[in-house]
């Protein structure tokens, strides 16, 4: 695997600047459908509507990017992730992208440790996320797997007939 140079990790926190950037990332994105795109960008303008209007509440949905470039003006992945409601400490993962130009690289590795990072210091106890069974999927579930996730359940022909939910998780 190539590591790409000079990776930065922050917090998505202001719509005027961070909004654009994170939008192109999306629309670029080739494995979303354009529903998928809309909820995954809606999530984005949340979290950053919190952070920006009520900082000192804890937020439903968390958002950290990946950026490259020599001003970091190149958004080239992110995660979304958030309590799960009605749980003690658990948290969903709902979203990580990384751009096609820049796969394999590691940057969602860095993503999903700048996670680990933040939870912890959240005590959280489990990390549960969910992705398709189909062919489409597989890398994704073996990133999940590389990244020390489990495949805990699965539901047969979820999404249709012959396309399973897998259900990850990560136990701190
Ligand atoms: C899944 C995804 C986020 C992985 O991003 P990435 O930046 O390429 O992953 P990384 O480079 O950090 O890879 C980390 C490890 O996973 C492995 N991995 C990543 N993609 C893989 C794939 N398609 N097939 C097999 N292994 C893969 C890497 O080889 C690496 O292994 P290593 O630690 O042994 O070297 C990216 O492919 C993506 O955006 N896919 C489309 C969107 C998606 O499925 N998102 C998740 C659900 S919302």
């Amino acid at each position: 695997m190539n590591t790409t140079p000079q990776l930065h990790i922050r917090k998505l926190q202001n719509a005027a600047t961070d909004l654009p950037l994170a939008q192109k990332l999306i629309d670029e994105m080739d494995t979303f459908t354009s529903d998928e795109k809309l909820v995954a960008m809606e999530l984005i303008c949340k979290a950053i509507a919190d952070e920006e209007n009520k900082p000192e509440t804890p937020p439903d949905y968390l958002v950290f990017a990946a950026f490259i470039g020599e001003t970091n003006e190149t958004m080239v992945g992110h995660i979304c992730y958030g309590e799960t409601p009605m749980t003690h400490k658990t948290f969903d993962l709902y979203w990580l992208t990384t751009h096609p130009r820049y796969r394999k690289q590691g940057v969602a590795k860095a993503l999903m440790e700048r996670m680990f990072e933040d939870l912890r210091s959240r005590e959280a106890r489990l990390i549960r996320t969910e992705t398709a069974g189909a062919a489409l999927y597989q890398g994704t579930r073996q990133f999940y797997q590389r990244v020390g996730m489990i495949e805990e359940a699965t539901i047969k022909d979820f999404y249709s007939l012959g396309d399973d939910l897998s259900i990850f998780t990560y136990r701190f």
